[in-house]
């Protein structure tokens, strides 16, 4: 099992260490421009964990984890965190922030022109209580063990088999406990053959969007809190951008 191409080329570190750790100045040195979309991986945890759901010693699993950034925050609330991914890269990366709390780079500004950053997690987070291991979220190992917590953040669309993920969830998620998935529903034949996909497509000249699927899916086990709209902001170089509005869902386990 490998993760698709592009999350294992020193591009997509660089797009995703900046996407995690960049400040505004680095991320959007302009006076304009959708600010409030800045931050992602720290909003999936501060505007959507239900911190009324979360008992004392909660643990918590990120799946999709990338580089890191939402498994630390998940830290400032769980006392034990596994954040999982398919890229090796990403693992390494998110590895060595977890060692030494911060780490060098260089980001694209134009062409070949780089700047070098510091990607560091904040101070506060407290790093031991994070874990991170490669593995498909698809085909978790037997022995994980169940979660208060479970995020998706970015991923259901990125799997050749998001039924398969998404089957697995009740088994892993703690009565009472909750899953964070959010998704711009981006959905592309490159990641995910389209009999795969949980919506954009029509049946029966009906047209089928991912929310409806997500709850045909999980009702039987959960009960959903919460929708969200949660923009993002992806900086590829210095004029360009990708701007996308997740759909972000909270659901507790009955
Ligand atoms: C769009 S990125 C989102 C990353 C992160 N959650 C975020 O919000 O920034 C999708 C992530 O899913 C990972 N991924 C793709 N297929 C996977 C799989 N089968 N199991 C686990 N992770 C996978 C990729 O390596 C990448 O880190």
């Amino acid at each position: 099992m490998s993760a698709p191409g592009f999350y294992e080329t020193e591009q997509a570190v660089a797009e995703y260490l900046l996407f995690h750790y960049g400040t505004r100045e680095q991320t959007l040195p302009w006076a304009f421009g959708p600010a409030d979309a800045l931050d992602y991986p720290r909003r999936c945890i501060s505007e959507c964990l239900d911190l009324e759901h979360l008992p004392a010693q909660a643990r918590a699993l990120d799946l999709g984890c990338a580089v890191g950034r939402s498994a630390f925050e998940l830290a400032r609330h769980c006392t034990s965190v596994i954040g999982i991914d398919a890229s090796t890269r990403f693992i390494a990366v998110a590895r060595q922030l977890q060692t030494h709390g911060s780490m060098t780079y260089a980001y694209a500004e134009e062409g070949r022109l780089t700047s070098p950053a510091t990607a560091q997690v904040p101070p506060g987070i407290d790093r031991q209580r994070v874990h991170f291991e490669h593995g498909d979220a698809q085909a978790l190992r037997a022995d994980l063990g169940a979660f208060d917590v479970v995020l998706l953040a970015n991923l259901v669309d990125r799997l050749p088999d998001p039924r398969r993920c998404l089957a697995a969830l009740p088994a892993r998620v703690r009565p009472g406990g909750q899953v964070i998935l959010t998704t711009p529903c981006t959905w592309l034949e490159h990641y995910t053959s389209p009999t795969q996909w949980l919506g954009g497509y029509h049946q029966d000249e009906r047209p089928v969007r991912t929310l409806e699927t997500l709850r045909t899916l999980l009702e039987p086990h959960f009960t959903l809190a919460r929708t969200l709209d949660l923009p993002f902001l992806l900086r590829e170089h210095a004029r360009k951008y990708q701007w996308s509005v997740a759909l972000a869902t909270v659901w507790i386990r009955r």
